[in-house]
């Protein structure tokens, strides 16, 4: 396929070409809050085979329509997430943009945690998520680098950059976050940027820009407003639309809203007009045939809030370089890509309970026999990291976990199965330093924790959590 950075012809066929799939690497994507789909096409575009979930239908049904599969579902309920090997997400940016109150992680719609938890759940050999650069900065940083730090310790080598989709071939001003994260020691390299700027002419030609019948006119009223409003804001430049420069970042609010912020064209006679869906698809690199569904206000929505496709794609090359490396040159940088042995065995792995395993409900009947109450799935919130051990005691601060031995790795019985060892030796050494990292998060917040093996007798291990419980009197 032509190389986008070596562009020949017009841009727009071009990025009717370089958004479309040629062939298939075999590698899954799950795209977490994915909106219509501008992350996953450049995925897609890549030869990834894509799967979304968003809780707007609009969007599912945009993505579902141009792309794959998309689930109309709110992540925040989600526990069950399907066997991949790349995790990407672009969360809502409302808890972190400008635009928005800044409640980071206090607002409802931040979606971290979630990512977090597929992640913790998939152990995808890759995960790339987008967001503001805000989440860098000020009030998100800190929690940003928690969020790094939990990828870190799930052992992932963690990368961080910002990156303007005008240095990736759209003609557009628009500065993102891309926090990228692979198995094993080496980081994900900051994709190539392209030599040569692209400009709204080669998105919008010359012809559109006077006459485009599904246009609206901005009313002399509105107009007048515009004119005032940059007056007052000491905007030096009308922020029009310029057609010799890339353009501004396009938002839900500039797109849709008529407010003095909207993205409009001047004509020459100075009327203005509003963009069309269309243009405004264009200026973020969506190609022509990618379809967007729902209202023009919706449609709006969906472009505003996407990943422009052709920097998604610039990422995206990066992300398949790194998998396709390791999956000929025998994994020499990062640990094999987790794929169960078999289909029974990725079922077995599903099947599995994390939760109420026998010897955690026996524990459980033993410790209420005795007149203990306590919490069950109960999420403690250290400074790290958000843990939740089998059996809480929230005002003793006594956490107590029931390992089972093969998945803990049991000193005694805890056995490497033989067939796909490299792959089990990667997932045993990922869940042994998450125990020890939440282990040591409780501790450093002043927990007492008690880690129960599943072969242990039930008095033994009933007396070591009343020992735990007794030096903390509530
Ligand atoms: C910034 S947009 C994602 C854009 C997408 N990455 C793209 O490139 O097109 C955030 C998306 O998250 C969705 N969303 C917000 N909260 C959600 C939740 N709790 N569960 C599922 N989707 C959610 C919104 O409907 C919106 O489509």
């Amino acid at each position: 396929m032509t190389d986008p950075k070596k562009q020949q012809g017009s841009w727009v066929s071009g990025v009717n070409r370089w958004l479309s799939k040629d062939r298939s690497l075999g590698f899954r994507v799950l795209d977490l809050f994915c909106g219509a789909g501008g992350l996953s096409l450049g995925f897609w575009a890549k030869g990834f085979d894509v799967l979304g979930v968003d809780k707007s239908l609009d969007a599912a049904r945009t993505y579902s329509q141009n792309l794959g599969p998309a689930k109309c579902d709110d992540l925040n309920n989600q526990t069950d997430f399907p066997f991949v090997d790349v995790v990407i997400a672009g969360p809502p940016c409302q808890p972190w943009s400008r635009a928005g109150k800044r409640l980071g992680e206090e607002d409802h719609r931040d979606g971290l945690d979630v990512i977090i938890r597929s992640v913790e759940t998939i152990r995808p050999t890759a995960v790339v998520v987008e967001n503001v650069p805000e989440l860098g900065r000020s009030t998100g940083r800190q929690y940003l680098d928690r969020f790094k730090d939990s990828l870190h310790v799930l052992g992932y080598a963690v990368a961080e950059f910002e990156l303007n989709a005008n240095d990736y071939g759209v003609p557009q001003n628009r500065k993102r976050l891309f926090v990228t994260a692979v198995l094993g020691n080496e980081p994900l390299n900051k994709p190539d940027p392209w030599t040569k700027k692209i400009k709204v002419r080669q998105a919008i030609p010359s012809t559109y820009w006077r006459n485009s019948k599904q246009a609206r006119m901005v009313s002399e009223g509105m107009s007048a407003y515009i004119e005032r409003y940059e007056q007052a804001s000491g905007c030096r430049t009308p922020r029009d639309l310029h057609i010799d420069r890339p353009s501004r970042t396009l938002t839900t609010r500039n797109l849709s809203g008529s407010t003095g912020d909207m993205l409009r064209i001047r004509l020459p006679d100075g009327t203005r007009r509003t963009l069309t869906v269309r243009e405004a698809a264009r200026l973020q690199s969506f190609p022509d045939w990618f379809r967007f569904y729902g209202s023009e206000r919706s449609k709006f929505e969906q472009i505003g809030n996407a990943v422009p496709p052709l920097l998604a794609r610039a990422v995206a090359e990066s992300v398949s370089d790194r998998l396709i490396g390791a999956r000929s040159d025998g994994e020499r940088n990062s640990p094999p890509r987790p794929i169960p042995s078999s289909a029974v065995a990725s079922a077995t792995m599903r099947a599995n309970r994390r939760r109420d395993t026998k010897p955690e409900i026996v524990l459980r009947s033993a410790l209420h026999r005795k007149g203990w109450r306590f919490r069950v799935d109960f999420p403690v919130v250290t400074a790290t990291r958000k843990v939740r051990p089998d059996v809480v005691f929230p005002r003793r601060k006594v956490a107590v976990f029931v390992d089972g031995c093969f998945w803990h790795s049991c000193p005694t019985h805890g056995q490497r199965p033989k067939a796909n060892a490299p792959y089990w030796d990667t997932k045993l050494k990922l869940n042994k330093n998450r125990d020890l990292a939440d282990t040591q998060a409780l501790l450093t917040g002043g927990w007492e924790v008690v880690r129960v093996w599943e072969h242990e007798p039930t008095d033994h291990a009933v007396a070591r959590v009343e020992i735990a419980l007794a030096s903390r009197p509530s």
